[in-house]
C-alpha cells in the first residue's frame, strides 16, 4: 500500500513546496501527491488553488502571472512556488509522483514534461500517476500517450468513478474517503483498479480504510499512514 503526501507533507509544511515534498519523503512516504497549474509564461506550477493569493503573499490568477512573477512570491516566509521539473529534479525517482491535473489545459505540458525525464532522466511510467477531476484533462493525456497511468478522482460515487475509468482506459480511481466501503473498493479491484483515496487524516479514520485494503492513502501527515 502507498503512503501518499498530500501536496508534500502540508500538515507540516506549506503546501506543494520543496520543504513540503522532503518532509514527505523524511517522515517515509512512498508518493507524493502535487496540484499543477500553467502560468501565464506557459510553465508548470505546482500549486493548489486557481489564484496565488491563499498560499502567497501575492494576488492575481496563476493564468494571469508569469513564472518570473510567481518566483518573486514568498510562501510563508520561508520558501517559493516550484516548477513540477523543480519537484522532479528533487525527488530524484525517490518515489512515486501523483500530478493532479487541477488547473485547465494542463495535460499537453504534463504529458511532455513526463516524456522528457522518461527519455532522457532515467525515469519511467510506472514513477507517476496522473490524476484529475476533470475528464477533458485525463482523455487528453490518454490519447496524447497512452503509457501514462490515469486516475480519476470523484467526490461524487465510487461507481461513477469506476465508469469515466472504464471511458478513459483509466488504471486506478480516487475516491474520497467518505465514499469507500470494504465491498465497493474489493469491487473495484476485482475489475482491476487500483483505489487511492483522499486526505485521510484522522488515525482511527486511517485505521478503518487501511482495513478495506486500499491500495494507497492520501495524507497530510504521512508518518500517521
Ligand atoms: O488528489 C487528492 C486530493 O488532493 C484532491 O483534492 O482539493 O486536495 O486537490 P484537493
Ligand atoms: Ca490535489
Amino acid at each position: 500500500m502507498l503512503t501518499i503526501g498530500h501536496r508534500g507533507a502540508k500538515g507540516y509544511e506549506p503546501e506543494n513546496t520543496l520543504l513540503s515534498f522532503k518532509k514527505a519523503l523524511d517522515l517515509g512516504a512512498t508518493a507524493i501527491e502535487l496540484d499543477v497549474h500553467l502560468c501565464a509564461s506557459g510553465e508548470l506550477v505546482v500549486i493548489h488553488d486557481f489564484t496565488v493569493d491563499r498560499t502567497t503573499n501575492g494576488t492575481g490568477g496563476v493564468d494571469q502571472l508569469t513564472l518570473t512573477e510567481i518566483k518573486a512570491l514568498s510562501v510563508e516566509g520561508k520558501t517559493v512556488v516550484p516548477t513540477l521539473e523543480e519537484v522532479l529534479d528533487f525527488v530524484d525517482r525517490r518515489c512515486l509522483v501523483n500530478i493532479e491535473l487541477k488547473g485547465e489545459h494542463t495535460a499537453k505540458a504534463v504529458t511532455e514534461v513526463m516524456a522528457g525525464y522518461v527519455n532522457s532522466k532515467g525515469w519511467s511510467y510506472d514513477d507517476f500517476l496522473v490524476s484529475s477531476f476533470q475528464k477533458e484533462e485525463l482523455d487528453t493525456t490518454f490519447k496524447l500517450n497512452p503509457k501514462i497511468h490515469l486516475g480519476v478522482l470523484t467526490q461524487a460515487s465510487v461507481g461513477q468513478a469506476l465508469y469515466a475509468a472504464d471511458k478513459l482506459a483509466a488504471k486506478a480511481i480516487h475516491p474520497h474517503y467518505g465514499l469507500l466501503t470494504a465491498e465497493n473498493v474489493k469491487s473495484a479491484q476485482k475489475k482491476g483498479y487500483k483505489v487511492f483515496t483522499w486526505t485521510v487524516n484522522e488515525p482511527a479514520v486511517i485505521a478503518r480504510i487501511k482495513s478495506y485494503g486500499v491500495d494507497g492513502i492520501i495524507s497530510d501527515y504521512p508518518d500517521r499512514i
